[in-house]
């Protein structure tokens, strides 16, 4: 009688799996069509946004977010400056509160950073990509640099075109989101790298150092609105807006003045100096910052 009711009560249990097992696959889940989701420009102007009180504050973009039209459109600018940079200066204001980075300045938090720092690194990294970025585009440039930036490229890369062509291709190759750089070493010798996620050439032990002289944000985040999976566009169309005076400025002091001098014969290098501390300003008294997470604009 015990044998018998032990094999009753396994015989419900087992038809209960199968009939749970059976009911799962023959489950039927409608998935909606993904909607289309259009993005307007909210009409907002870069000097309404503002970092939450804290250590780093944005970068004061001079122009507004339609200026870029064509090239760059208005509704991707707008979104990129004040959400995804927002957001990491946001990020960073709070997350570098109580830690050895606190007193410091930007350049020096990139360049002291412990790599295993996960959230400071990809928001100190976020903050300065972007501020770099932001600030070598403008309306109305393009074209081609001059001076003693031209003549590296020049002499770096065989002409500006191919210069141009390694940089566009070097940024369609670059898989996940990242960043293109246009490097100098320390004697002014230019060439192009690239960086995964937040990561720059300020960074130490990711084999792609070099005094940043121009960078180009690779994130969908960038161009997705606009040009969709087109990166090759996107980053032809860069070319279109990079003030090649910023440029030219960050590589007179800090690529050229380090060019190597041939003094009679001798070669001597000199020592580049420290990269510029960029925008955003430091405050003085930093403060608890709320929550803000940029993922959620990723
Ligand atoms: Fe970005």
């Amino acid at each position: 009688m015990k044998n018998n009711k032990i094999l009753y009560i396994s015989f419900i249990a087992v038809s209960t799996l199968v009939s749970c097992k059976k009911d799962t696959l023959v489950e039927v889940v409608d998935v909606p069509d993904t909607p289309i989701v259009k993005i307007e420009q909210k009409g907002g102007k870069p000097s309404d946004i503002k970092a939450n009180e804290g250590a780093f504050s944005l970068y004061a973009l001079p122009f507004d977010y339609n200026e870029l039209e064509p090239d760059f459109d208005a509704a991707t600018m707008e979104l990129h400056y004040s959400k995804h940079y927002l957001g990491y200066v946001n990020n960073l204001n709070k997350s570098i509160v109580g830690t050895k980075y606190e007193i410091l300045e930007l350049d020096p938090i990139l360049k002291n950073l412990n790599l295993s720092d996960a959230v400071i690194r990809d928001n100190a990294g976020g903050v300065y990509n972007h501020t770099f970025f932001f600030e070598a585009l403008a309306p109305k440039a393009g074209g081609e640099p001059s001076g003693s930036l031209l003549e590296s490229i020049n002499k770096d890369f065989g002409s500006f075109d191919e210069f141009r062509r390694q940089f566009v291709e070097t940024s369609v190759r670059l898989t996940g989101s990242g960043w293109t750089w246009l490097v100098s070493d320390k004697t002014g010798k230019l060439k192009i790298v690239s960086s995964a996620n937040n990561d720059n050439p300020l960074m130490k032990n990711l084999g792609i150092s070099g005094i940043p002289i121009l960078n180009l944000d690779m994130w969908e985040h960038a161009y997705y609105l606009k040009f969709q999976t087109r990166k090759r566009e996107y980053a032809n169309t860069f070319f279109s807006v990079i003030n090649w005076e910023v440029a030219q400025k960050r590589y007179e002091a800090f690529g050229k003045s380090a060019r190597v001098e041939v003094t009679e014969g001798t070669t001597t290098t000199t020592e580049a100096p420290v990269q510029q501390t960029t925008q955003p300003v430091k405050q003085p008294t930093p403060v608890k910052q709320p929550e803000n997470s940029v993922d959620e604009f990723q």
